[in-house]
């Protein structure tokens, strides 16, 4: 399937979703054993998708093969780990019913107390920060579409196929999170991935779009600080909307360099929407400053 160079086309948000071209193909899900990861895979299997599912969390993710089975499998990995992430992939090459990957969604995430934040006392040696948010959320995310690029070229080519990596980010790619820096920092860095990456992809005829749900009731949020943000009157976007946004993204070949952000129903009809705030308007310095970056990058790269 071709991918036009990336243009700043707004997606429509279809009320019925035709998941057909979804049948047989091969989607790898990170973190999919829990949460999010776990209603995708559902989603996929019930279109009729083969899911390979990589996670962490051995009890979880056999769990989630059994229940989804003939259409799952499930492969332990740290997405820390490079070589478990090369055996997640080499798993869904075998045991796909196409011996492919179509779509990979570079979903594991974490979240938790940011010892960037925290102050040492001055009068004491400084304490090494502990970089796992950073680690799992941002370097899990490049090992991920790394592997995704690789193993979509060793699928078989056809015309017809079909190629689309999504990179999992959040709304704290956009906004300023107090008091979790290395959430801000990993969820920015997996949209300046996906930002980088949309204007070369084509060339290989590979889709890419960015996920960025705002707060959504899964095991990442405590219970603890989901009443406290139901408190303060904080509405939350769904689980099966993140669902339905991730297959819409899959099976309209159309979308592609779009950033989706899943939002509360009263922000948006089916609880998603092109987000819109990752190209420049016109009269906007950057929108200059952009051509120019995208005029000279690769030139650049070359002389370097
Ligand atoms: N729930 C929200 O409010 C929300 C909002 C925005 C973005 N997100 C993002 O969505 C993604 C999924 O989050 P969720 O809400 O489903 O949370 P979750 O905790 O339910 O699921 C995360 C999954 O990732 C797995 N995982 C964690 N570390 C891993 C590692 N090193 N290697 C492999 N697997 C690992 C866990 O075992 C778990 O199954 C995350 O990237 C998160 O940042 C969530």
């Amino acid at each position: 399937m071709s991918v036009p160079e990336y243009t700043d086309r707004k997606v429509v948000i279809p009320a019925e979703l035709d998941l057909s071209r979804l049948k047989d193909k091969s989607v790898l899900i990170t973190g999919g054993g829990s949460g999010l990861g776990l209603a995708y895979a559902e989603a996929f299997a019930q279109a009729g998708a083969f899911v390979t599912i990589v996670d962490f969390n051995k009890e979880a993710g056999e769990a989630a093969e059994k229940s989804l089975a003939p259409n799952a499998v499930f492969s332990q990995c740290d997405v820390r780990e490079w070589d478990d992430l090369v055996a997640a992939f080499e798993t869904a090459l075998a045991k796909s019913p196409q011996h492919s990957v179509d779509v990979v969604i570079t979903n594991a995430g974490i979240i938790g107390r940011d010892d960037m934040y925290t102050l040492d006392d001055p009068a004491g040696p400084p304490k090494k920060p502990d970089l796992r948010t950073v680690d799992v959320n941002l370097y899990g995310t490049l090992y991920t579409a790394k592997l995704a690029l690789h193993y979509f070229r060793r699928s078989p080519v056809s015309a017809e196929r079909d190629r689309c990596l999504i990179i999992k980010g959040s709304l704290a790619a956009y906004a300023d999170q107090p008091g979790s820096p290395q959430y801000n920092v990993s969820k920015y860095g997996t949209r300046g991935l996906f930002r980088n990456l949309r204007r070369t992809l084509h060339r290989d005829d590979v889709r890419i779009n960015f996920v960025a749900p705002w707060y959504v009731r899964t095991p990442i949020l405590s219970d603890k600080v989901v009443e406290y943000l139901q408190g303060k009157g904080v509405k939350f976007a769904t689980v099966p909307d993140c669902a339905r946004a991730m297959l819409n993204i899959a099976a309209d070949t159309s979308i592609h360099g779009r950033s989706i952000g899943i939002v509360p129903r009263e922000e948006a009809p089916h609880g998603y929407m092109d987000l819109e705030h990752d190209d420049y308007e016109e009269g906007d310095f950057m929108k200059g400053w952009q051509e120019t970056v995208l005029a000279t990058a690769q030139s650049i790269v070359d002389l370097a």
